[in-house]
């Protein structure tokens, strides 16, 4: 083990087993690039302070430099038997450059520090989501627009409920994940916060410019108490909300497609890439990716509550619980990457069945339209309601839907059916009498997919 950074205080080294349990090397190495980052800008400002002379802070740049470099082209380096990530680095530092490394931690304690670091950590690696999410988001688009007039049903308590456009359905979940992305957006600047200057908890002694070294890391702001700073961790927790929510929609998505492209829907065609087989039903083909995403979802969702749970109770300052807050963000993070490029697979990869799909949309769920059929001739709506339930009632009973009345029938129905009953009461008149700019009319989601794509051209979000 190495000597830990703490280590004057005590008589005796401490024993392996307590020591082993408390270290966070192995996964805060994920932090290396921006603890170096972090230091590389604390070593300027103690210059700029007259803590450091010109010469020690050309030495411990010069030495952060060569241990980022050394680092960035071989990862496998990060690696030894230090606590955490800090130590590391100036243990590398130290062996490096000598007495000078000596002096980095001047002032500075690792509870703002590692705070810092997963700021900075977070800033970086967000944009990396919100990328695979518009990635997805073009998928739907692009699905969209392959599906041209297709019509299908929509559905509410999975029952049929009204004609949609396929398209128009594509697109919402288009528009859940671009509440993703904004989402991420303000965890990121939430993120966005220097906490350097916090010291251990009291704030720091020496002539430390604050809103210097905010610039310097690109941070929007400097936190507004120290006390706050080394206990705060809200922002991991926003991060893990944004997830999770972005895995529930996921998680709908491959509920969704699981549904459609099993036998009973046909909806769409699974590509034989995206699907696995049984090891004994020759004939199955089986959504396997899909399930696995929506499977994933519960274990975000772990994270956020877990992590929620580790921080209720604590006490105001740094607590060595909070060092629980990284393997859940790390794995937050890439379980969402990893479901965002597999759906993004899967849905890319999808064939539309419109000729089912079509067959779908028609019949009772019509009855809405001929309801309003009604209403158009001046009928009050709750009247049309009950006269339509009427004949959705005698239809069902024989068997039968809308389409298949004769005007005869229409008018035996009730004397206010005209003789162009028939060309309202289809699935694609049903959808061109919406009227609103978030409905399913042809125009307004032919428009939708064109606001879809002018936001992805916009290189939105950052
Ligand atoms: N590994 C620790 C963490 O993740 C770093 C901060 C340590 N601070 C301390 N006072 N022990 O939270």
């Amino acid at each position: 083990m190495s000597k830990p950074l703490w280590s004057g205080r005590f008589d005796s080294a401490p024993d392996p087993a307590a020591f082993d349990f408390g270290v966070s090397f192995p996964f805060d190495r994920r932090l290396f690039e921006d603890d170096v980052t972090g230091s590389l800008a604390w070593a300027e400002a103690l210059a700029k302070a007259g803590v450091l002379d010109a010469t020690d802070a050309r030495a411990i740049a010069e030495g952060l430099q060569a241990i980022l470099d050394r680092g960035r082209q071989d990862p496998s380096w990060v690696t030894g038997d230090d606590e955490d990530v800090h130590s590391f680095v100036e243990r590398q530092l130290v062996e490096r450059i000598g007495d000078a490394g000596r002096r980095l931690h001047t002032g500075r304690s690792r509870n703002e520090q590692v705070s810092v670091d997963l700021r900075l950590y977070l800033r970086r690696r967000i944009p990396r989501l919100q990328e695979k999410l518009r990635t997805t988001i073009a998928v739907f688009a692009d699905q969209a627009e392959q599906a041209g007039d297709a019509l299908m049903p929509s559905y509410t308590h999975l029952r049929r409920a009204m004609p949609v456009l396929v398209s128009h359905f594509l697109l919402s979940h288009a528009a859940a994940l671009r509440r993703d992305h904004a989402r991420l957006e303000s965890a990121r600047e939430e993120a966005n916060a220097l906490t350097l200057g916090s010291g251990a908890i009291a704030g720091t002694g020496y002539d430390i410019d604050t809103t210097f070294l905010a610039n310097r890391l690109g941070f929007s702001r400097v936190v507004l108490n120290s006390m706050d700073a080394s206990s705060d961790r809200d922002f991991v927790a926003t991060f893990l909300h944004a997830v999770s929510l972005s895995m529930v929609h996921l998680s709908r998505i491959a509920e969704d497609f699981i549904l459609m492209t099993g036998e009973e829907f046909g909806f769409f065609e699974l590509a034989d890439s995206s699907a696995t087989g049984s090891s004994m039903m020759p004939q199955k083909k089986n959504p396997d990716p899909l399930e696995l995403v929506r499977g994933k979802a519960g274990r975000a969702i772990g994270h956020l509550t877990g992590f929620l749970v580790t921080m209720k109770g604590l006490p105001t300052g740094y607590n060595k619980d909070l060092q629980e807050d990284k393997e859940p963000l790390f794995d937050a993070e890439d379980t969402l990457a990893v479901s965002l490029d597999a759906t993004a697979s899967v849905v890319r990869n999808l064939t539309l069945h419109p000729a089912r799909t079509g067959r779908a949309a028609s019949g009772l769920l019509l009855a809405t339209d001929v309801a309003d059929y009604l209403v158009s001739r001046g009928m009050p709506f709750r009247q049309s309601h009950e006269v339509v339930g009427a004949m959705v009632r005698r239809l069902l009973a024989q068997g039968r839907d809308f389409e298949s009345l004769s005007l005869d029938e229409w008018r035996q129905a009730h004397d206010l059916f005209g003789d162009d009953v028939k060309q309202h009461v289809t699935a694609a008149a049903s959808v061109k009498v919406r009227k609103t700019p978030q409905s399913t009319n042809p125009d307004a989601v032919r428009s939708a997919l064109a606001e879809t794509r002018a936001w992805l051209a916009s290189g939105n979000g950052g």
